[in-house]
């Protein structure tokens, strides 16, 4: 009943703010995240990105062929305040947990979430992606669908890892995948020098892991650069984080898209501006109370 109200009061929302969405939001939001805010105003994939999303879906049901463990292990996102270093102020991760592998055939990105991210992508040009949580590789499929793509992800539970190889060998071989934990493979990065144009941090949904992080990948990028988060409404505590980054002065731009928020790294000389579909479409309820 209550999933029924609210699709009716965002059917309405969005009939009522239609000509607000089209001829105000659209005029002040910067032309890139324009096919990002389309898709969660109009719920409408173009026929391209129908194929695709169904070429990408069929992998689901093949996972169980792609790893001979019984038991396949994930990092699980941690209760609120549950955030802790090791002595050298690396993130201790969640809880490892073990589940079947036909389990992990219901994770990862939906098409819905996998075309907002390759609008994004493909909105902002962005060529050079890091990703903090790869589990299957749906989001890095939807990553590298985009002609000219190369991405670097890191996942900490090597069976995922050996999934994730397998899914996205089908769509491109432009990636890397760095089979440890968030900070160590952060580490390393920074040691060689790496730069991205985009970072997408997908892993361990807690605010001050999610701030950590953040202030993590910030030498790898340049002025210019998006960090898109995941899920910012999963939890009070993860929508806090969210919060905290669009009063951030080191990010210009900041948009709320629900299913992810994306942040622009500025020059410390631009004006700050904000842009939130909550203005045009119902809110959607924190994911997770009380978590
Ligand atoms: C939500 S899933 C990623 C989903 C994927 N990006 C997608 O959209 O298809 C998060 C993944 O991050 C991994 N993870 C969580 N915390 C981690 C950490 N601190 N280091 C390495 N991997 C971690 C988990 O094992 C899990 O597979």
């Amino acid at each position: 009943m209550k999933k029924v109200s609210f699709y009716v009061s965002n059917l309405v929302k969005r009939v009522l703010n239609y000509g607000k969405f089209k001829n105000e939001f659209l005029k002040r939001l910067p032309k890139e995240f324009h096919g990002a805010a389309r898709l969660l105003f109009y719920h409408t994939f173009t026929p391209a990105e129908k194929e695709l999303a169904s070429k990408i879906e069929s992998f689901r049901s093949r996972i169980p062929e792609l790893s001979s463990a019984k038991e396949i292990y994930s990092y699980t996102s941690p209760h609120s305040n549950s955030f802790a270093t090791d002595e050298q102020g690396n993130a201790l991760p969640g809880e490892y947990l073990g589940s079947a592998v036909e389990a992990h055939m219901k994770t990862g990105s939906s098409t819905f979430n996998g075309i907002l991210l390759r609008r994004i992508v493909e909105g902002a040009g962005v060529k050079r992606i890091l990703e903090l949580g790869t589990n299957t590789g749906f989001s890095g499929c939807y990553f590298l669908s985009v002609p000219g793509t190369e991405l670097v992800t890191i996942e900490g539970s090597d069976a995922l890892c050996e999934i994730a190889k397998q899914n996205m060998d089908r769509i491109s071989d432009k990636h890397r995948i760095m089979n440890m934990l968030f900070d160590e493979a952060i580490s390393k990065l920074i040691e060689e020098k790496a730069t991205f144009d985009c970072v997408f941090i997908d892993g361990q949904h807690e605010q001050k892991a999610t701030l950590h992080y953040t202030q993590r990948v910030l030498p790898l990028l340049k002025p210019g650069a998006l960090i898109v988060h995941d899920d910012i409404y999963w939890s009070e505590d993860m929508h806090a984080a969210w919060e905290q980054m669009v009063q951030d002065p080191k990010f210009s731009q900041t948009v709320d898209l629900f299913y992810k928020g994306i942040c622009v790294l500025g020059n410390g000389a631009e004006n700050k501006a904000h842009y939130d579909m909550g203005e045009y479409l119902p809110r959607p309820e924190i994911f997770r109370k009380n978590w």
